[in-house]
Parts: C-alpha cells; sequence; structure tokens
C-alpha cells in the first residue's frame, strides 16, 4: 500500500505510523523526523532548516521533496510505504505524484486526521519522544512506565523544540493555508478517508484498520 497520513500538529499521525506500519510491512517516512535527526547532526540540510522549524513555519518546498525522492529509493520502500508529514503543500502533492508517475504507481489512500484545533495544545504540550526510535509518549495519555525514560531502551525523552503554545499556532496557521488544500487535491482523486482523530488511541487504530481493509 502506498498511504499518505495527512492531518494538523498533534493529530495523532506519528502515533499511528507504527501500527500501520507493522501491520502492513511498509516504510515509514515522516519528513519532519528526518528533518529533526538532520538538524541534530548538523549536516547542511539540517542547519538550514532549523530556524524555520523552531519558528513553526514550512522548509522549502525543493528541501523536503529532494528528501522523499533520496528516501523512497530505499529497497524496502518500494513494496509501499506511509508518508507522515508530507506532501504538505499542493507543489509538494504534485512532484509526489509525477515521481510516482515515472515508476507506474500512485497513491491507494489519503487518511485525513481530521481534529478540532481546541484539542491540540494539551496534546502538544504534553508530548515527549525519544528521539532515535521516534517513540512517542505523553504525560497524560500515553505516560511511559518512569517519567521522562523510554520504556524499551531506558533512555531519556525529550520534548520537541517547537511543541509550545506560541510555535503550535505558527504551525496550525500553516496547515490551515498551506495542507489543507492539499486535501482538496487527493479528495479529486477520490481517494480521501476521514478519521476522528479525536477518538482514543485504540479507536483510531481500529479506524484505521476498516479503512485499509475496505
Ligand atoms: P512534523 O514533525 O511533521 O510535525 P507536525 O505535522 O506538526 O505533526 P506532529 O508530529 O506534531 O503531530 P503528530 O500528528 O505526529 O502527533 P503525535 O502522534 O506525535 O513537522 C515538524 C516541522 O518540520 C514542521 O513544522 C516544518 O517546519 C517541517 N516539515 C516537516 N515536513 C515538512 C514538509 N513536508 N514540508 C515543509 N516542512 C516540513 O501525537 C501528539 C501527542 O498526542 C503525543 O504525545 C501522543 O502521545 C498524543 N496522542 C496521539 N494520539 C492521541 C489520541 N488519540 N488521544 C490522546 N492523545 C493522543
Ligand atoms: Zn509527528
Amino acid at each position: 500500500k502506498r498511504l499518505i497520513l495527512v492531518g494538523p500538529p498533534g493529530s495523532g499521525k506519528g502515533t499511528q505510523s507504527p501500527l500501520i506500519k507493522d501491520e502492513y510491512c511498509l516504510c515509514h517516512l515522516a519528513t519532519g523526523d528526518m528533518l529533526r535527526a538532520a538538524v541534530a547532526a548538523k549536516t547542511p540540510l539540517g542547519i538550514k532548516a532549523k530556524e524555520t522549524m523552531e519558528k513553526g513555519e514550512l522548509v522549502s518546498d525543493d528541501l523536503v521533496v529532494g528528501i522523499i525522492d533520496e528516501a523512497m529509493k530505499k529497497p524496502s520502500c518500494h513494496k509501499g510505504f506511509i508518508l507522515d508529514g508530507f506532501p504538505r503543500t499542493v507543489a509538494q502533492a504534485e512532484k509526489l505524484d509525477d515521481m510516482l508517475g515515472k515508476q507506474g504507481t500512485k497513491i491507494d489512500k489519503v487518511l485525513n486526521f481530521a481534529i478540532d484545533d481546541s484539542i491540540l495544545e494539551e496534546r502538544i504540550t504534553g508530548r515527549w519522544i525519544h528521539p532515535s526510535s521516534g517513540r512517542t509518549y505523553h504525560t497524560k495519555f500515553a505516560p511511559p512506565k518512569v517519567l521522562g525514560v523510554d520504556d524499551v531502551t531506558g533512555e531519556p525523552l525529550i520534548q520537541r523544540k517547537d511543541d509550545t503554545a506560541a510555535v503550535l499556532k505558527s504551525r496550525l496557521e500553516a496547515f490551515h493555508k498551506q495542507t489543507e488544500p492539499v486535501i482538496d487535491y487527493y479528495a479529486k482523486k477520490n481517494v480521501v478517508a476521514e478519521l476522528k482523530a479525536e477518538k482514543s488511541p485504540k479507536d483510531v487504530t481500529s479506524d484505521v484498520q476498516k479503512v485499509l481493509s475496505s
């Protein structure tokens, strides 16, 4: 399967991705995770992206399209993939269609994580992540066994620099202005399935399974 996960910050894309990935043996390509790794490693790409990400704005289309183009060459992505956080502009969606068209493939489903903005601040400000695995926790909704510590490795958890109420405002603005049109773009191709992302993580997972098995 070739899937796109789209939704505002905190809607649950990164929480659901590992579950879908394991069930369908897909590769998980999250542009946000890849950019954060580049920032941490201080690569030329990371140095370019850092400031923009900390402001909650979108990095340039060329930069992320380049990352995705490179990542999709991995053999593990040939059978299918989950795109989490990409495409985020109509220009990115058009580039993606070109890339897939050249391989004779296309997107099977776009999962739209629909949720009211008012719920997101609590989700974002309570999030803790394990940077090397991408595992995500929440102080209230998905607490780790030991506060501040990853359940699997025992390594420390961190908070994202852009997970503040102030930066969330710009991220939401970018979502409504630049990413909502991407949902319309795919709706015209009849591949969008809407999920009620305010439900519990378990209920969202079972809704995803229903959509993908239908
Ligand atoms: P990115 O990393 O993609 O961030 P985002 O889109 O803002 O999404 P989040 O990761 O915040 O949300 P999520 O839906 O994954 O939520 P999660 O499941 O973790 O992008 C970051 C930045 O990189 C961008 O601002 C931009 O600068 C740049 N960038 C990335 N891609 C780009 C692109 N294509 N073009 C240009 N720039 C790009 O859940 C959040 C919290 O809620 C967690 O704590 C979780 O435990 C909890 N939670 C999850 N589900 C539930 C539930 N059902 N009930 C209760 N709590 C829940
Ligand atoms: Zn995420």
